[in-house]
């Protein structure tokens, strides 16, 4: 493209101060500059701030008469269930592995900007005894449940691992794994790819520079993740593998149990199409999403959309009608992510007004107010394109504790995420007959238990005394990483 059908084309689309320094940029600064605009279509851009904004317009109506909670058919409590329920379940997720039908998406395309760290999330060591990283829990978890499932059935099953990047965690996170081995899986059942980024803008729709030959973008949120699958090839491959079963979460819950046969069991079972697990919520002023239905469609409404009466409301039994916190975990059938491959331009908008560093005069400015707006998709704004939408409630304490803060915050940080798993092993120790005080840290290798089982031998009647200690597995004992794949 020419200079002159570049102006021409940012012109039509009221986007020429794109240009504006275009006289000062080298040649190279105006191959980049031309570069970004060529990629973007400004006409669906427009319209997306518009649709963005249109959203925000809408007098944030409070959703009451219309509001359903998840209907008993559509919801069963792990908590609740007999250990027959769950064994059932279970076997079934553990033959959709042996199977090699079971992949997981990982959502880890966030910058960690609350967390203040300066790389990947996913790289984090929350200071547990091993110095693990959420990374390496997750790929042992991986390698322990395709172990269980192949000990359950006789046949083993490669889980496939599909990593949602962004441009900013791309590169290192393909790094970490490479540096450490792909700790023990086999490389070619690991993907990565990468989200798509939207362009940030002014409140009056104008695409904002951050350099005079670079425009300002962020990642399009995790509900990007849908349209990245397409674009990337990623739904090929999942068709190429025969992969019927997705699980995808984010990447910051320390206890998540990734793959988890019980979740895919549940699921295959009741042929549901998407689903989640859900936590109850603490408290009616706890400030999550809960999972519901609006005007039949299932949701997550947002807690600031819930009337006080609506969010304090309880069931004859006590526990809040709106109940089921939503803690970004999820499953998704491969057919229905083929579905929605296409209608996925129509996913709704969310605005998040935040200070964008611009360009003034040719100067680059970092501002100390909101200036401007990025727009994010979120990955369960698909819950009302589903056929058959159900979820699952976990226990808060064996399944959800999320990274998000630095320690400051004393809430969902590093503390609280070592401690919740600590507390957790200290648990799964003492239902396998070990004696362990509270003031005793013992980690347990994923290596060896993925969800407390496999401890008795080992554990029952032992007293732990040494603190803090690592309960490894055999293997991670006598060698580095142990390789459990064949
Ligand atoms: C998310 C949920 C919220 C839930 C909470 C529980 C969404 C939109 N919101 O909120 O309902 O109560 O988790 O912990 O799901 N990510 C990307 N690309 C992006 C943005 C985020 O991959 O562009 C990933 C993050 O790396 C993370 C996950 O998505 O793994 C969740 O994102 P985050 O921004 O932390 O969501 P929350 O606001 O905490």
């Amino acid at each position: 493209m020419s200079y002159e059908n570049l102006k021409e084309y940012v012109t039509a689309h009221g986007q020429e101060h794109l240009l504006k320094y275009w006289p000062e940029l080298s040649d190279n600064e105006r191959e980049q500059l031309a570069g970004e605009i060529r990629k973007l279509d400004l006409a669906e851009t427009n319209e997306i701030f518009r649709r963005a904004n249109e959203a925000t317009k809408v007098i944030l109506e409070k959703f009451d008469d219309d509001l359903k909670p998840i209907p008993q058919t559509h919801y069963e409590s792990v908590p609740g269930l007999n250990e027959e329920k769950i064994a059932e379940y279970e076997n079934i997720g553990f033959k959709e592995i042996s199977d090699g039908k079971v992949g997981v998406l990982l959502l880890a395309g966030g910058q960690a900007t609350r967390l203040g760290f300066g790389h990947p999330k996913g790289m984090y060591d929350v200071g547990l005894p091993s110095h693990k990283t959420l990374f390496q829990i997750q790929a042992e978890r991986i390698l322990r449940v395709q172990q269980m499932a192949e000990e359950r059935t006789g046949k083993y099953g490669n889980i496939t691992w599909y990593i949602m990047t962004s441009q900013h965690t791309r590169g290192p996170t393909a790094k970490f794994f490479k540096d450490h081995s792909y700790f023990g899986l086999n490389e070619e059942n690991i993907v990565y790819f990468e989200q798509g980024t939207l362009p940030c803008f002014d409140f009056d729709g104008k695409i904002l520079l951050d350099e005079k030959h670079h425009i300002a973008s962020a990642p399009d949120g995790n509900g990007g993740l849908y349209r990245a699958l397409k674009t990337q090839g990623v739904l090929d491959d999942i068709k190429k593998r025969g992969i019927h079963h997705l699980h995808g979460h984010s990447v910051d819950n320390i206890l998540i149990k990734v793959a988890d046969p019980v979740f895919i069991g549940y699921c295959k079972s009741k042929n549901a199409d998407c689903a989640a697990k859900v936590v109850q919520k603490s408290s009616p002023s706890e400030p999550v999403g809960v999972v519901c239905r609006v005007n039949g469609h299932y949701k997550v409404v947002e807690y600031s959309e819930l009337t006080d009466e609506a969010a304090e409301r309880r069931n004859p039994d006590g526990r809040l009608t709106f109940s089921a916190g939503n803690i970004c975990n999820h499953y998704f059938s491969s057919e229905f992510l083929h579905k929605i491959a296409d209608f996925e331009r129509k996913l709704k908008l969310h605005i998040a007004k935040k200070k964008i560093p611009y360009v003034e005069n040719g100067v680059r400015q970092k501002p100390t107010e909101p200036n401007g707006i990025k727009i994010e998709k979120f990955i369960f704004d698909v819950f009302e394109f589903a056929e058959n939408f159900i979820c699952l409630e976990v226990a808060r304490d064996v399944e959800f504790s999320a990274l998000k803060n630095a320690d400051a915050a004393k809430k969902d940080c590093p503390s609280t995420a070592r401690q919740d798993i600590l507390n957790l092993h200290r648990k799964y120790i003492r239902e396998a007959g070990g004696v362990i005080s509270d003031d005793v840290d013992v980690e347990i290798s994923p290596l060896l238990s993925y969800g407390g089982e496999n401890l008795r031998e080992l554990v029952n009647n032992e007293v732990f005394t040494i603190s803090p200690f690592h309960l490894k597995s055999m293997q991670e004992s006598s060698n580095g990483y142990h390789n459990g794949n064949h």
